[in-house]
């Protein structure tokens, strides 16, 4: 009897997918898939921390291009210390400082003399840090009514670094219904006096000459103080908690910072916490390979240690 010659059929494609080797073979598959896309991605570290580790040149430009968020300008050409005060003023005061003539009429007379609240902001870290640091320049992120910025000033000024600049980087609107608890921080046909009373707090605490607001929100302040040149030995952030304003805040804010600089912020180990920052400081720290260090509530990172 002649056999009859089977030709190939659908159903012995399907069987073979039943088989035992398409399974291994499938497994091996997806495992290399996973391993090359995995390769594919991985990233070598930022720019902005490699200028931190390589640069020890302070009067070149600062290479601190940004690649999270495909931000391409550049920071322009670091100023001297000396320049940053004169800086700010010229640029967001035209020239005038805002404490001259302070307060305006229209609003001292809702002003408290000093009117202070703040959270953390008298922790040792920053007692810590500044004698460490030794600081020229602070860059504050978040101030609300100063209590932080004010305790930094009588800091430098206890340790003798009477030049020390602080930059104070707040849209100083508080946030939505922050009023229920601040009621005699005054609004005036919708304007909340926040800066007014800040700036209020740093004339009664003898600071006028050391803190200065920069009035804008976190991003575009940040951009402007990197687009001009200004940098600082410390870099504070405590603005917004949730997960993406940490997140943005950081790595603007390590654009600013001078190489050897220290980052540090509030809310590491505090109920706020797992609103975002802890995950956004940990996730930056481990994208770019740095060690985070804790200080009472505050997470410390320290570009002294980068690898
Ligand atoms: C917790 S308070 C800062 C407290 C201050 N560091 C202290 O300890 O005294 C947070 C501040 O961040 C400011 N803030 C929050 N998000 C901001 C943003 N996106 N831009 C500018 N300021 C912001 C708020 O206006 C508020 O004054």
């Amino acid at each position: 009897m002649r056999e009859e010659r089977r030709l190939p059929h659908k159903r012995d494609g399907l069987q073979f997918l039943k088989t035992k080797t398409a399974y291994v073979i499938f497994v091996v598959l997806t495992y290399a898939f996973g391993y090359f896309s995995a390769y594919y991605y991985l990233q070598p570290p930022s720019p902005a921390t490699t200028a931190l580790r390589t640069s020890d040149d302070t009067t070149k430009t600062h290479d601190c291009s940004i690649d999270n968020f495909r931000i391409t300008t550049r920071c322009g050409d670091l100023l001297p210390p000396e320049l940053i005060r004169r800086t700010v003023i010229d640029r967001i005061f035209n020239g005038t400082s805002p404490y001259t003539d302070f307060p305006p009429p229209h609003a001292g007379k809702f002003l408290r003399r000093k009117r202070i609240k703040g959270w953390g902001s008298y922790g040792l870290v920053f007692e810590n840090l500044i004698r460490r640091v030794k600081p020229r320049t602070i860059v504050e992120i978040g101030t609300f009514l100063g209590a932080s910025a004010i305790h930094m000033a009588n800091l430098t000024r206890r340790l003798g670094l009477e030049e020390t600049q602080i930059l104070c980087v707040d849209d100083f609107r508080g946030w939505p219904g922050f009023r229920d608890r601040f009621k005699d921080v005054a609004l005036v046909n919708g304007d909340v006096l926040l800066m007014y009373q800040f700036m209020q707090n740093v004339v009664s605490s003898g600071f006028s000459g050391s803190i200065l607001p920069v009035p804008f929100s976190t991003g575009s302040g940040l951009e402007k103080l990197c687009e001009w040149g200004v940098t600082a030995d410390l870099v504070e952030i405590d603005a917004g908690h949730d997960f993406n304003s940490a997140w943005a805040d950081i790595n603007r804010a390590v654009r600013i910072l001078r190489p050897g600089g220290v980052l540090f912020g509030h809310d590491y180990f505090t109920a706020a916490d797992n609103r975002g920052v802890r995950r956004a400081v940990n996730l930056f720290a481990e994208i770019n390979r740095l060690k985070v260090k804790t200080d009472g509530q505050h997470w410390v990172i320290d570009s002294i240690n980068l690898i």
